[in-house]
């Protein structure tokens, strides 16, 4: 038996445990991968949510999968163009997400990709440790649950976190373990960055904006990919993969293994996505709802675990360049339709993720100029 698991069975709390203190609880602190490998049985008290942010996955399960819209993008390369971009702006309008389907990026870059986050977590925990940081600065950073520093309570994730864009100035910091990493995320970054901006470019047409300028920017902005570790939980009921948040880009592209584990809160429920093969999960994020002065709807989400499987995403976020400033479009702003936020950039969102905890205040609201 591990000491680990004997604390659990003893009077010790783990909350006790302090960073550093010996191996096996740096491992605790640093990766639940680790955790979920030495097979406890019971969840360590700092992950355990107080009662009323738990999941009530047996309520959750009873109730229906969120039906997403399924959008067909090789239609907006012909005559049904507008046929499509009308069914993206409103699926962005409506829920802030849906799902595509031939989306243009080969199978097989997608299995790839699927596949190296899959081996990147399974590289050895010091080889992961080298990018461990609590600096959200940082273009790469590897950590557990949000911000191991701020989180209260901590979240059932690993995650490694960092920059793709411009690409041949990042490349170079990501892993060298598994060998294969950059050359399989470069490729993939590229194709999802082609795509977003497709979708980018199908939104602003549905929004009737003329200016090129927004796309422009965002064709050189910024890309930040996210590989999450879901590992296998003692206790799902009482933990949250990922707290309730939104994204702070403009569009979120996911690409998600096949286990189920994404909900999404719509009209006060939480509603769980079935993974559907061959897709990308798209969601618009807070930069874009100000864009669109709140014509497009930044969805709140979180992810929830299971004790069977593994799970492992990848979400890249996509926006404009870092100190490009972000405002409602004044082509959206007249007197029926007054400016809804507050102008803000990337610096500012990272900032308020320093200062704050992540349960705390939404970005978003913070800079809402009139509460609906
Ligand atoms: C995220 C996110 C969802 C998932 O990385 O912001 O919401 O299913 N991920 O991992
Ligand atoms: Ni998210």
């Amino acid at each position: 038996m591990t000491k680990l698991q004997r604390s659990h069975m003893g009077s010790v709390n783990c909350q006790k445990i302090s960073v550093g203190e010996e191996e096996i609880d740096k491992n605790f602190w640093q990766s639940v991968k680790s955790l979920s490998e030495q097979k406890i049985e019971r969840l360590p008290t700092k992950y355990i949510l107080p009662p009323s942010q738990r999941p009530k996955l047996n309520e959750i399960f009873a109730q229906q999968t969120y039906d997403l819209p399924v959008i067909d993008l090789s239609g907006l390369q012909g005559d049904r163009r507008s046929e499509v971009v009308k069914a993206i702006g409103n699926a962005a309008a409506q829920k802030g997400f849906f799902q595509v389907v031939n989306h243009g990026i080969p199978e097989m870059v997608v299995e790839e990709m699927l596949k190296v986050s899959s081996e990147y977590f399974e590289v050895p925990l010091e080889e992961r440790q080298k990018f461990m940081s609590t600096d959200v600065r940082k273009p790469i950073r590897y950590g557990t649950s949000w911000n191991q520093l701020n989180d209260t309570c901590f979240c059932w994730r690993d995650f490694l976190k960092h920059y793709c864009h411009p690409l041949d100035e990042m490349v170079h910091m990501w892993p060298s373990n598994p060998p294969q990493y950059r050359c399989v995320v470069a490729c993939y970054s590229e194709q999802v960055k082609l795509l977003a901006t497709e979708l980018m470019a199908a939104m602003m047409e549905h929004l009737e904006i003329k200016s090129t300028s927004i796309q422009k920017t965002f064709k050189n902005g910024s890309q930040m990919m996210v590989l999450n570790c879901y590992p296998p939980c003692p206790q799902p009921n009482l933990t949250l993969g990922m707290l309730p948040h939104s994204d702070y880009g403009c569009i979120t592209i996911l690409l998600q293994d096949e286990v189920e584990g994404l909900q999404v809160q719509d009209e006060g429920l939480w509603k769980s996505v079935r993974p559907l093969p061959g897709s990308f999960l798209i969601n618009i994020g807070d930069h874009l709802e100000v864009l669109s002065n709140g014509r497009f709807k930044s969805a709140i989400h979180r992810v929830v675990v299971n004790s069977e499987r593994s799970r492992v995403s990848v979400a890249t976020v996509h926006s404009l360049p870092f100190h490009v400033k972000i405002s409602p479009c004044p082509e959206l702003i007249d007197e029926h339709h007054p400016k809804m936020y507050r102008d803000t950039n990337f610096n500012d969102f990272l900032n308020s993720l320093t200062c704050s905890r992540f349960n705390g205040i939404r970005f978003l609201d913070s800079i809402k100029l009139y509460t609906t």
